[in-house]
C-alpha cells in the first residue's frame, strides 16, 4: 500500500505537470480523483481492511488525495492565468493617436479669425448660421428694402450670374443670411453668420472676394444699447485690450434704422497700429436696429419684435490685429506668407486661452 501511495502521487504530479490544457488536467482529475479513479479505488481498499492496518494507512491516503486536488486546482488556476494573459495580448489595442511631430500646414488668418469670432460669440450665447454664396437677388437686396431701383444696388459693384434661373448673385454682403434666419425660424434669435462676400472691386484694400461677420439678435425688447454692449465686449475679447472705445456714428443703410458706423479707438504709435485709447479711430463695421420693413418682409410683426444687426469685415480685422499692410497678400497663397502668418493647426483659439496674439 505504501509503494502504492508513492507511486500514484509522482505519477499523477507528472501528469499535471505535463498537462497543457484544461481538459488535460480534468483527465487527470478523473484519473485519480473520479469514480473509478486510481485514488478513489485506494479509499475504498481502506475499508476492507483489518482495522490495525486501516489506521496506519487511512492518513496517508487521505493526504494524497488532499494534495492532489490540491495540486489539481493550482494548476488550473495557472492554466487559465496563462490562457487570459495570452488572449489579452492578443487583443491588446493601441489606443493613442499619432501627432506627427511636425504638423504639415497651417490655419490661415482668415480663418483663425472666424474661429475665434465663433468662439467669443458663441460664449454671448449666439449660433453660427450660414447662407449661399450664389444668392437670389430677393434675398441679397429686395428683402433687405434695396428695392431694384434703389442706388444702394449700384454701391455694391455687383457680381450678376448669366443663365437659369435669372436675378443669381455673388452675394454682396452676408446681410442675406439675416433673411434666411428670420424666414426660417422663429426669435429670439441669436446668430452670427461669417463667410464670403463678393463685390467688382480690387485694389490694396479692397479684394472681389472678401469676408464679413454678419450679427443678427431679435426679440422683443433688444435695443442700441444692448448692440453698443455685445460690440464693446467682443472688440475687448478679440483684440485683447480692456481700454477699447467705441464711435457710433449716425450713417445710412437700407435696412437698419437707425444705422450707424462704429469706430475703434487707436493710435498709430511709432508707424504700429494699436487697438485702445481714442487718440485716432477706426472704422470696423456698419451696424443699426432692424428697419421694420426688413421684419414685415420676413413674416415677423414690428410692433412685437425688434432688434440689431451689424456687418463687419473680417478681413480687416485680421489686419488690425495681426499687423498686415495689404490685403491681397491674404489671397496671394504665397506659402512663405503662410508659414509667417499662419497659426499651428492644434492651437484652437479659446475664451480660457486668450485670443490674443
Ligand atoms: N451689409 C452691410 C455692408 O455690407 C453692413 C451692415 C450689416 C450694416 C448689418 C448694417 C447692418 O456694408
Amino acid at each position: 500500500m505504501s509503494e502504492d501511495v508513492d507511486a500514484l502521487r509522482a505519477r499523477h504530479l507528472a501528469e499535471l505537470a505535463a498537462a497543457q490544457t484544461l481538459e488535460a488536467v480534468e483527465a487527470v482529475r478523473v484519473a485519480a480523483l473520479g469514480r473509478a479513479g486510481t485514488v478513489t479505488a485506494l479509499l475504498r481498499a481502506l475499508g476492507r481492511m483489518p482495522a490495525g492496518e486501516r489506521l496506519a494507512a487511512a492518513p496517508r491516503v487521505q493526504a494524497l488525495r488532499e494534495e492532489l486536488s490540491a495540486a489539481i486546482e493550482a494548476r488550473r488556476r495557472t492554466l487559465a492565468a496563462e490562457a487570459l494573459a495570452l488572449r489579452l495580448e492578443a487583443e491588446r489595442m493601441d489606443m493613442s493617436l499619432p501627432v506627427p511631430p511636425e504638423p504639415q500646414g497651417s490655419i490661415h488668418p482668415i480663418s483663425r479669425v472666424m474661429d475665434e469670432l465663433a468662439e467669443i460669440f458663441a460664449d454671448l450665447g449666439f449660433a453660427v448660421a450660414e447662407g449661399p454664396e450664389i444668392e437670389d437677388d430677393w434675398h441679397n437686396f429686395t428683402a433687405l428694402n434695396i428695392p431694384p431701383e434703389h442706388p444702394a444696388r449700384a454701391m455694391h459693384d455687383t457680381f450678376y450670374l448669366a443663365g437659369d434661373p435669372p436675378g443669381r448673385v455673388l452675394r454682396t454682403h452676408t446681410s442675406p443670411v439675416q433673411i434666411r434666419t428670420m424666414t426660417g425660424g422663429r426669435p429670439p434669435i441669436r446668430i452670427i453668420a461669417p463667410g464670403r462676400v463678393y463685390r467688382s472691386d480690387s485694389d490694396a484694400t479692397h479684394t472681389p472676394m472678401f469676408h464679413q461677420v454678419e450679427g443678427l439678435v431679435i426679440d422683443r425688447d433688444t435695443h442700441m444699447g444692448h448692440l453698443k454692449w455685445t460690440l464693446e465686449t467682443f472688440v475687448k475679447a478679440f483684440f485683447g485690450v480692456d481700454d477699447v472705445v467705441l464711435r457710433l456714428r449716425p450713417s445710412f443703410f437700407p435696412f437698419t434704422e437707425p444705422s450707424v458706423e462704429v469706430d475703434v479707438g487707436c493710435s498709430w504709435e511709432g508707424g504700429r497700429l494699436q487697438v485702445g485709447g481714442a487718440a485716432s479711430w477706426l472704422e470696423i463695421l456698419g451696424a443699426g436696429m432692424v428697419h421694420p420693413r426688413v421684419l414685415a418682409n420676413c413674416g415677423l410683426d414690428p410692433a412685437e419684435w425688434q432688434g440689431f444687426a451689424f456687418g463687419c469685415g473680417i478681413d480687416r480685422l485680421a489686419m488690425l490685429k495681426y499687423g498686415m499692410t495689404d490685403l491681397r497678400a491674404f489671397f496671394d497663397a504665397d506659402l512663405r506668407w503662410l508659414r509667417h502668418h499662419g497659426f499651428r493647426a492644434l492651437d484652437v483659439p479659446t475664451l480660457s486661452g486668450g485670443m490674443a496674439p
